[in-house]
C-alpha cells in the first residue's frame, strides 16, 4: 500500500512543489545561474524526443534515479554542477525520480512555482503579494510517501508567512498537516543539515558521496529566484 499524501480533488490557484534534495533546489540554482528555462518530464524516452528538436549548444540533459546520473546525460541532480559557465543561456531537460512528477502532477494550477530551502523567501514574498485563495506546498518525498526534508521546508514557508502575517497557522491554514510541518521546522530550523542526515533520501545522498550537495541544500534564503511554470512542464525565472 503506497500513501496517498498528495491532497486529491481540484487543483489549487496555486502549487508550490518541493524537492529539497534536490530537484527544486537545482532547478532554482539553474536559473539562478542564467539558465534560460527548465523543462521538466518524467519519462525519459519523451526527454531524449523533446530535446533532440533544440539546438544542442542550448540544451542541457539532466537525469537521476536512485540519487545516481543517468548515463548518457549531460549531468545528474546535483545542484553544485549548475555554475554559470556551464547552465547560462540553456535550457535545462530534467527529469529525476520524484521532483519532476510532482511538477506534472500539479501543472494544471494557475501558478506553479518550485520551492527548497534556498529560495524559501522569495517564494514566500510572492505568496504574501499574490494571496491565492487556494494554496498547495506539495512534498515530493519519495516514491509517493513522506519525507522530512520537504515536510521541513513546507513548514518553513508556512512558519514565514506566519511570521509576516501575524497570522496563528491555524488561521492561515487550519489542517493537521500544517501545523506538523511548522513543529517539524521549528526544531531543526538551526540544524537542517542534522535533519537531513536522519532523512532517508539524505542517508541514500550520503552513501552516493553527496556530502557536498546535502550541505548546499540545507542554506535557507540563499538565493533570491523563483522559478515559476510558464507552459505546462517549463519553469522560467519569475
Ligand atoms: C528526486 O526528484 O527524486 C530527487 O531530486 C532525487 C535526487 O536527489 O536527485
Amino acid at each position: 500500500h503506497t500513501p496517498e499524501l498528495t491532497p486529491t480533488g481540484k487543483v489549487p490557484e496555486c502549487a508550490i512543489a518541493v524537492d529539497v534534495l534536490r530537484a527544486t533546489t537545482t532547478m532554482a540554482t539553474v536559473l539562478a545561474a542564467g539558465g534560460e528555462a527548465v523543462q521538466v518530464f518524467s519519462d525519459l524516452d519523451h526527454l531524449m524526443q523533446v530535446s533532440e528538436s533544440w539546438p544542442a549548444e542550448k540544451r542541457l540533459r539532466a537525469g537521476e534515479r536512485g540519487g545516481a546520473k543517468v548515463p548518457g546525460f549531460d549531468m545528474g541532480n546535483s545542484p553544485l554542477d549548475c555554475t554559470p559557465d556551464i547552465v547560462k543561456g540553456r535550457r535545462l531537460f530534467i527529469s529525476t525520480t520524484n521532483g519532476t512528477r510532482t511538477l506534472q502532477r500539479v501543472q494544471d494550477a494557475q501558478f506553479v512555482l518550485a520551492g527548497a530551502f534556498i529560495n524559501r523567501s522569495a517564494v514566500v514574498k510572492y505568496i504574501l503579494e499574490k494571496q491565492p485563495e487556494t494554496l498547495w506546498i506539495v512534498g515530493s518525498g519519495w516514491e509517493g510517501s513522506f519525507s522530512l526534508e520537504d515536510t521541513a521546508c513546507a513548514g518553513a514557508i508556512a512558519h514565514s508567512i506566519c511570521q509576516k502575517t501575524q497570522l496563528s497557522p491555524d488561521e492561515i491554514a487550519g489542517n493537521d498537516e500544517v501545523i506538523n510541518a511548522i513543529a517539524l521546522y521549528s526544531q531543526w530550523q538551526d540544524n537542517l543539515l542534522g535533519l537531513f542526515h536522519y532523512a532517508s533520501h539524505g542517508k541514500r545522498l550520503l552513501r552516493l558521496n553527496c556530502h557536498e550537495d546535502l550541505k548546499y541544500c540545507s542554506q535557507a534564503d540563499i538565493l533570491d529566484v523563483l522559478p515559476m511554470q510558464q507552459e505546462p512542464g517549463v519553469l522560467k525565472r519569475y
